[in-house]
């Protein structure tokens, strides 16, 4: 790893240990992000029937760890910042007894190819690559880490459609013969090239955080590198399930998908 990656690394996890607190409470066990969209889509690709060992990177406080672990996953749960970890832990009923936390860098090789070879059935990793300053070790040790036909489900920020400062949205108000109709649109000019840039996961959170943007080709291409192939693909919509409000906000777009998620299996 460059010494940039690394610095950038550090930086991340500082960040998240700083807002671990605050990302504890507001997101407890899943905002309307993760409850409409991002776990049912993670759940049917992933298939949990019970008894699978299941690798959760970048778990923050555990929300989805402990989802798969009540379905009867053994789940081993992993991320860089401690912060989150002490928080996943504290949050965590002593009931869940095949589900351990454990500080984990997904950018560190040799610790993630440490935790044993073809050992697990599926890995996760939900909402985080692009916090990730390089996804390649992770992708690269995911065939290591797999038993075969192993799966690695993951979502994203939807790169097309939910990457600032590639984006905007707009809320126009369309007048016509004494009718007023609200119109939401969004704007996109960048999207191809990698960015680096400051955003926030949780509005009112204590610092900004590092997001990197990769176009969909740029990280497809590092799992296809590494022998891995997509077998599931979905673009959840909100479909009216969340009231839309006044605001700007992705509610308010019934056909254009916020998140995107994917199943990748090692050929
Ligand atoms: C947006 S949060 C998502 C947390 C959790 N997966 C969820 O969806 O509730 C991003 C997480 O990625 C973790 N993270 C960032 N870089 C990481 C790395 N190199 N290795 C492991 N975790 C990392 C952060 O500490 C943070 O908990």
């Amino acid at each position: 790893m460059t010494d940039e990656l690394s610095k950038l690394n550090c930086e991340v996890r500082d960040t998240w240990n700083a807002n671990a607190d605050y990302w504890d409470e507001r997101m407890a066990e899943g905002n309307s992000f993760h409850e409409i969209l991002i776990k049912p889509a993670q759940l049917r690709l992933l298939g949990i029937e019970g008894g699978e060992e299941i690798l959760d990177i970048a778990c923050g406080n555990g929300q989805f760890s402990r989802t798969m672990s009540e379905l009867g996953a053994k789940v081993l749960a992993t991320d860089v910042s401690n912060k989150m970890i002490i928080n996943a832990k504290a949050r965590t009923p002593e009931s869940y007894k095949d589900l351990d936390f454990q500080v984990l860098d997904a950018m560190d090789r040799s610790s993630l190819t440490r935790l044993g070879k073809a050992r697990f059935d599926a890995a996760v990793c939900t909402m985080a690559l692009f916090d990730m300053a390089d996804i390649t070790l992770l992708i690269e040790a995911l065939p290591v880490l797999l038993k075969p036909k192993g799966k690695f489900v993951f979502s994203i920020i939807h790169p097309a459609f939910n990457s600032p400062p590639g984006m905007k949205m707009t809320q126009s108000n369309l007048t016509s013969r004494g009718r007023t109709e609200r119109t939401y649109s969004l704007s996109i000019y960048r999207y191809r090239t990698p960015e680096k840039y400051k955003s926030v996961a949780m509005e009112g959170q204590p610092e900004l955080q590092h997001v990197f943007h990769r176009s969909l080709s740029d990280i497809f291409n590092i799992f296809f590198d590494s022998g891995l192939v997509l077998d599931g693909i979905e673009e959840p919509l909100f479909e009216g399930k969340v009231e839309p409000t006044d605001a700007v906000g992705w509610f308010n777009f019934e056909d254009i998908p916020p998140v995107l998620v994917a199943r990748m299996v090692y050929r």
